[in-house]
């Protein structure tokens, strides 16, 4: 469905070019001024592109070599214009985050400018080699290795689906967490990947409950877990918590993964490995994890501009780690935003496209301080019309919410940490920010199991 959507796209778009892009900085000395492939499009391939477009890796062909771009050029120009690939869905300048996966002005220029030009190689023979990447765990060894129980099975053809996977472990004692890798069995179905902490024995119930390996769920993981390990999407990078701070994870806690399957065509098996790496200096500090939340959802069929939004004052100061910004298929747009008790304010993020097929936890470069006093603002906008390429109604139906794909939310997950585990635990239990919308969403959920 949305491959076919942006591949209409691209014909439209195809080879109509603003002729301001000729003029773009390419710094390639003298004589150069089309790009070619072996001088300046390889390099931006190599290096944006090829981590994902590569064989047995998420996207659908490579482009490590020439007769890969060349064959895709007219399309790599309709993505790359349209600003759809690289897939980055936050808007720059809201919020610094680490690993973008952008292109710089100037590799957009050179791409637009050589595919508008015929796509010439240059000179082959000084084309760059693609890049090696490397098999082994992008840390080194892992202090401990997790493996999902069992092979599972999924079908070539048919919906994306959410599998919870549950390891129990037993590691002897409790630890602190530094950084976690999270490695996909398959990445050519792997979409993404969402890591929790179960001390309840809850996610093994709901597996019991589900046959075949793991249970499926849609928006959450269907209970509420103790703790997060971190998320990861194609192209992700593993990151270190900043010195001093630490995942919390208990002794016998099951670790619940959730991955976001997307079928290749084929049929395909996954079985995915986590590598858990304990804090190389003490850590004081934990991350726990807060939420802006309007469960008041009923979004009219064929409404295009749905507008929700939630604000909590933070009681305490608290150090901000990320961001993850969650709605379903018919979420449109999020804006998050931070007013300071001096009345400044703050854009936390901004997804002006969000694509539930792209959604990231998004790790501030530079942690961001906010103190007692600041309110966070979400807003959050759907569209239900038939317009939506995503919409799973046709004709659209009313939707409300809940954690099915066919239901709605407007949800944004902050990993913080404080000076001290009585603050954190403080914010992580204060719910005034939720308290009124909750009362209103049971009374609306009560009213859709009697059939209201
Ligand atoms: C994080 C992984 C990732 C990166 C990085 C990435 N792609 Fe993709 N690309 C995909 C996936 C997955 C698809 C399949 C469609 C989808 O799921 O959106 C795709 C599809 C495409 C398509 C086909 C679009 C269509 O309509 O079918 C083109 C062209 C493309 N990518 C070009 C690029 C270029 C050029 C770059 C680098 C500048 C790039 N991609 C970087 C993952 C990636």
């Amino acid at each position: 469905m949305k491959l076919l959507f942006l591949s209409a796209a691209c014909l439209g778009l195809g080879l109509s070019f603003t002729p301001s892009l000729n003029s773009a900085p390419l710094g390639q000395g003298s004589g150069s001024k089309t790009p070619t492939y072996a001088k300046d499009v390889a390099p931006v391939l190599h290096k944006r592109c090829a981590n994902c477009h590569r064989p047995g890796e998420v996207a659908p062909f490579s482009l490590l070599t020439y007769a890969d771009a060349k064959r895709w050029a007219p399309m790599i120009a309709a993505v790359v214009k349209e600003g759809s690939m690289p897939p980055w869905k936050a808007e720059p300048g809201h919020g610094d985050f680490v690993n973008p996966r952008i292109l710089a002005p100037a590799e957009k220029a050179a791409i637009l400018d050589w595919a508008k030009n015929g796509a010439p190689s240059g000179d082959l023979t000084k084309a760059p080699k693609p890049p090696k990447f490397a098999d082994g765990w992008k840390l080194g060894e892992p202090d401990v290795v997790l493996e999902v129980p069992q092979t599972f099975d999924l079908y070539g053809e048919g919906p994306d689906i959410l599998r919870n996977f549950v390891i129990p472990t037993s590691l002897g004692k409790d630890y602190m967490v530094g950084a976690v890798e999270f490695r996909p069995g398959n990445p050519k179905i792997v979409h993404h990947a969402l890591v929790f902490l179960d001390n309840k024995g809850e996610a093994r119930k709901l597996d019991e409950r589900d046959p075949g390996p793991g249970y499926s769920s849609f928006g959450g993981p269907g209970f509420f877990p103790s703790g997060s390990l971190g998320g990861w999407a194609p192209g992700g990078q593993p990151e270190w918590l900043p010195d001093g701070v630490g995942r919390y994870f208990a002794n016998n806690s099951d670790v619940v993964v959730q991955v976001h399957y997307h079928p290749s065509g084929k049929p395909e098996k996954d079985r995915s490995k986590i590598g858990i790496y304990f804090v190389r200096k003490p850590a004081t500090k934990f991350v726990g994890g807060i939420a802006l939340e309007n469960w008041d959802i009923q979004i009219p069929a064929g409404e295009r501009g749905y507008h929700r939004s939630a604000s909590y004052t933070l009681p305490l100061g608290a150090t901000f780690l990320s961001i993850t910004p969650h709605m379903h298929l018919l979420g449109k747009e999020m804006k998050v935003r931070a007013i300071l008790p001096d009345g400044s304010k703050k854009s936390l993020a901004w997804i002006k496209n969000w694509d539930f097929d792209w959604q990231d936890t998004l790790i501030y470069k530079q942690p961001i301080e906010l103190p007692a006093g600041t309110r966070l603002e979400m807003e959050a906008w759907f569209d239900n019309s038939s317009d939506n390429p995503l919409n799973p109604h046709s004709p659209p139906k009313k939707v409300t919410y809940g954690e099915e794909s066919t239901d709605e939310m407007a949800l944004c997950i902050f990993e913080i940490t404080t000076n001290k585990i009585e603050e954190l635990l403080y914010l992580i239990q204060d719910d005034s920010r939720h308290r009124k919308v909750v009362e209103r969403a049971i009374e609306a959920y009560q009213k859709k199991k009697i059939g209201g």
